[in-house]
């Protein structure tokens, strides 16, 4: 599916979806009376038991500041957090854990890189995005934008969902100095050719941000492959717990940049005379920092590198094609986002229908899915919808939970229409 996906691991389990599923506890529950159907997975995905019993384990017996060094247990903290600095660095192949830096999401990553990239900007500059990204890759640029008389363009889209590689082109220009853009689209699953991008960026001296948050639930990036400056995800989308995300950035550029915040840790020596700044990764970390979110961060890594991932994004293309076939058939359906190349998410409309009413008649067949406009309002002027409804789907979801999709939806159809 993705070039550049990285090798699979030396020590895999096999895929087996059933007993995958008997990791995560939450899905073995009713919602309504019926088994839980959780297809909400661009929102935010499950954790498995080895994610909850790391956090449990680190609080049980590790829990300290970090990097403060007078005893054990601050010792055990610090090394159980740069431990998962140092997973995160492998899990993107990132050359050092400088450049990983710890965010509370995806959102804050690019604030910290809007913010430390807006010195660079001046009036007329322009800084490309695309038609299909999240507000979180998009209102940052805004308001830097308002900052320094720099302009936000977006790329254009096909109808299809896919980038529109001639917009790109002809948007490219002597005045572009960033490219902030998705890897995968969070409404229309589209993966994009991000390293032909960034390669083409790169010839123009266009600093690159990426947006990782829908394609690290999938696949591995990796950056050096990649080339890009800047790659920004959550680790809640990639099974891990809320409150933590990554910003990798390449050394060079963060060394430029000024710190996003000011306070704790950041800092080398403080006086009123003047106050020096803590060497990377440190600078960008102002504050005590999620411990117990970076050792479940790690721990998923670490699950999702149990598995061979061709065989995990092989069953995950598996739940896309089928649901595809499946939808396609119910009457009035419309598939919005039809790209070669997705990620297994799934937005649409059916005719005489509101979104938000399918989410609801669906969650009473305990099947949970997102309606709404899924913060990509323009995406949405685009294909001119008040919203869509979002199948998303993660690699414990079944076939069968497929079809219960499919048979909830011809069940809404025939009472509406
Ligand atoms: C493509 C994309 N970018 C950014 C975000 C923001 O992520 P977070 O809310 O975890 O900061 C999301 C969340 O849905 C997303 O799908």
């Amino acid at each position: 599916m993705n070039d550049l996906s990285m090798a699979s691991n030396t020590e895999t389990k096999a895929f087996d979806v059933e007993s995958i599923r008997r990791d995560f506890p939450i899905l073995a529950q009713q919602i309504n009376g019926k088994p839980l159907v959780y297809l909400d997975n661009g929102a935010s995905a499950q954790k498995p038991v080895s994610v909850l019993d790391a956090m449990d384990r680190y609080y049980r017996e590790m829990h300290s500041n970090v990097h403060r060094g007078a005893h054990t247990l601050g010792d055990r903290a610090t090394a159980a957090f740069e431990g998962a600095r140092e997973t995160v660095r492998s899990f993107i192949n990132a050359p050092s854990t400088r450049e990983i830096i710890w965010t509370r999401g995806t959102t804050e990553a690019i604030n910290l890189v809007a913010n430390g990239l807006a010195p660079r900007l001046k009036e007329g500059d322009e800084i490309l995005v695309s038609h299909m990204e999240h507000h979180a890759n998009i209102v940052p640029w805004q308001m830097v934008a308002e900052r320094t008389g720099a302009k936000v363009v977006p790329v254009q889209v096909t109808p299809e969902g896919e980038l529109d590689l001639d917009s790109f082109s002809n948007l490219m220009n002597d005045r572009t100095r960033i490219l902030a853009i998705t890897h995968a689209s969070n409404v229309l699953g589209t993966i994009n050719p991000v390293a032909d991008l960034i390669r083409q960026a790169k010839q123009q001296g266009v600093l690159t941000v990426i947006d990782g948050a829908q394609a690290v639930p999938h696949f591995k990036p990796d950056v050096q492959a990649l080339d890009c400056d800047f790659y920004a995800f959550s680790s809640h989308k990639m099974f891990g717990p809320t409150g933590i995300g990554v910003l990798y950035g390449r050394a060079e550029l963060l060394e430029q940049m000024p710190p996003y915040q000011g306070g704790g840790e950041m800092i080398e020596r403080v006086s009123f005379e003047r106050t020096t700044w803590n060497e990377l990764p440190y600078k960008f970390e102002a504050g005590t920092p999620a411990i117990a979110e970076a050792v479940g961060l790690a721990a998923a890594i670490d699950y999702l590198n149990s598995f061979d991932h061709t065989a995990l994004e092989a069953a995950e293309q598996a739940l896309l094609t089928r649901a595809n076939q499946l939808l396609e058939t119910v009457p009035g359906m419309d598939i919005i986002g039809t790209a070669k190349n997705k990620v297994p998410v799934i937005s649409f409309k059916i005719a005489g229908l509101h979104p938000s009413d399918i989410g609801t008649l669906l969650d009473q067949q305990g099947i949970a899915i997102r309606t709404g406009h899924h913060c990509a309002m323009p995406l949405m002027d685009f294909y001119g919808v008040p919203g869509t409804a979002r199948a998303s789907f993660a690699f414990y979801n079944t076939l069968e939970e497929v079809e219960k999709l499919f048979t909830g939806l011809q069940k809404i159809q025939r009472l509406f229409t």
